[in-house]
Order: C-alpha cells, then structure tokens, then sequence
C-alpha cells in the first residue's frame, strides 16, 4: 500500500544512489566526473544554505561542485563576465545563478546570457520554450521533481484535475505545463491560480492533485482541500519556534496538522518537494555532462 506521507527524501535517496552508479561508471571508462558550478552574489543567508545543500549533494555523488562568490555591491557587468566565463569554461558542465540576485541586477539579462546547454536550472527562454513544445531540454528543478515524485510514489495523474496555486516562473507555471502535456505520467487537466484568483476555494475543493506554491506558511487550510485528495507542498518557511535549538522550525504553505487528516497523500515540509528538487539539478548535471539533451 501507498504511504500516506510522500516521502521525498526516501525517493531522492534512491534517485541519488542511481546518479552515484552512472557517475563511478563515467570514472571507471575514464571520463571526468561532472561538474556544477554554482554562483552566489552576496549573502543572502537562504542562498547560502541553498548552495550549501547542493554542494554536499554533489558530493554525495561524486559529481564536482565549484562555487564561485561574488560580493553582493558586484555590478551586472562582473556578473556578465563571470557567466561568459563559465560558458566558455570546458571544465564546467553546467552552472546556476543563485536567486535572488541584488536589486540593482537584471535577473534576466543575467538568464539570458547563460549558454543553453549550461543551463542546468532549466531557466533560460530556450529550455523553457524547449520544454514547452515538449523538445528536449533541462526542466527547472522544482516542477521536475515534482512530477518524479508523483511518478516514483505511483500517483496517477492522467485524466486527474490538478490546481495548481501559483504561476512562478520557477514552480507554479512550467508545473502547469509539464503536467498537462500529452505524455506518460503527465496528460492531467490543470487549472493553474494565483492571487488573483476569484473563488479559490471554490477550485482547490474540487482538486484531485492540489499543489501549493504560493509562498505563504500554512495558507491551504483543511476546509480549502477534497476529502481523499493529493497535497504537495512545495512552500518552505522558518516559524520562529522557542523550543527548538535553532530558534524556528520550518513549516510549507499548507497547514499539515489540520490537512493531513483529509487526503489520501501528502508531501511533509521538509522532506518532501526540498530534497527533489536539488536531486533534479543533479540529474540535469549529469545530463549536461553525457551531452543528452544537447548533443554536439
Ligand atoms: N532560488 C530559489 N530556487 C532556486 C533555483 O532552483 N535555482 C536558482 N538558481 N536559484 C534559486
């Protein structure tokens, strides 16, 4: 029987140990391990626990990790350079920009400017259109390990209704397109809300699969949720919290305690969308470095 909590980082695990195999294979036919670089610009202290986990990621399988600072007063223009740089770096396989970058920096000149084949994140206009024409390309992490979770955790999704809360151009929309494509483990009807959605709950209530992406703690409450349903939450917030060691816990943009005792299946925060997501950038490293998606 299905679990009722979707476990994430269970499924990562497994997907991990996958990666780890194809990259000792790699070293064993003398081909060099992959490799990720990962720019940061200043010192968001999220960013920095961000980078950090998909370091230790990569060095869980033995894919290498480089990160490259720069101080948060950085001009577009060093930021530019530094991204021609690594796309003309043969070294390197694929490279993110961490978000969110200063204000004073335009986050899409910067996307733009990242060669396509290097564009692990899946964000520049060419993967995502790519994507959107159902041609090969890098999915952006997130709304690609969400649909490898609700593959792996046999989640039907054909015919299903999903809602979708939020139209990020990270999550909320390139989700909305994946799931609704003519295609296995997809073909799901998919109505996609935002903030400016009149009668939310009206369409939560009538979702099969509902997905929160909204950015706010604990916004779907149990009374917005079908009996029976599916619940994934990709939000991640610190809620301050005296009793633990670090002063806050982390909560998602569902109210769990009150949720979990409706649905069929859940996804925990943390432990559930989190440890997909940096498996995805993962596999979309390993992809760069095979020349799979983009052959040359
Ligand atoms: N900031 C939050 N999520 C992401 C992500 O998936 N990639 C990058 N580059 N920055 C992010």
């Amino acid at each position: 029987m299905k679990s009722k909590v979707i476990d994430g980082k269970a499924i990562a695990a497994k997907i991990k140990k996958e990666i780890a195999a194809e990259v000792a294979a790699m070293i064993d036919n003398d081909v060099k391990a992959p490799h990720l670089v990962a720019v940061i610009v200043g010192d968001d202290a999220a960013s920095q626990t961000y980078v950090t986990s998909k370091e230790n990621a990569c060095r869980s399988v033995g894919i290498t990790s480089s990160v490259y600072r720069l101080e948060s007063a950085a001009t577009e223009k060093e930021l530019l350079e530094m991204v021609q740089f690594l796309n003309h770096d043969p070294d390197v396989d694929g490279f993110i920009v961490q978000l969110p970058l200063p204000d004073h920096i335009d986050t899409d000149k910067i996307i733009q400017a990242i060669d396509p084949k290097k564009d692990v994140d899946g964000f520049h206009p060419e993967n995502a259109g790519r994507m959107m024409l159902g041609l090969p390309s890098y999915h952006a992490a997130t709304p690609f390990g969400i649909m490898e979770l609700l593959r792996r955790s046999k989640i039907e999704v054909t015919g299903k209704h999903v809602v979708v809360l939020g139209r990020s151009n990270i999550v909320g929309t390139p989700l909305s397109v994946m799931l609704s494509r003519k295609a296995a483990g997809a073909d799901a009807t998919v109505t996609l809300c935002h903030s400016r959605t009149a009668n939310l709950k009206a369409i939560t209530l009538q979702a099969d699969i509902l997905v929160a992406a909204i950015g706010k703690c604990g916004f779907v409450t149990a009374d917005m949720v079908k009996p029976g349903a599916v619940v994934v939450d990709v939000g991640i917030h610190r809620v301050e919290d005296a009793s633990k060691e670090k002063g806050y816990h982390l909560a998602g943009d569902v109210d769990y305690k009150q949720v979990f005792e409706k649905v069929a299946h859940i996804t925990p925060v943390p432990g559930g969308v989190g440890p997909m997501t940096i498996v995805s950038l993962l596999q979309n490293t390993l992809a760069a470095a095979k020349h799979s998606i983009y052959q040359e």
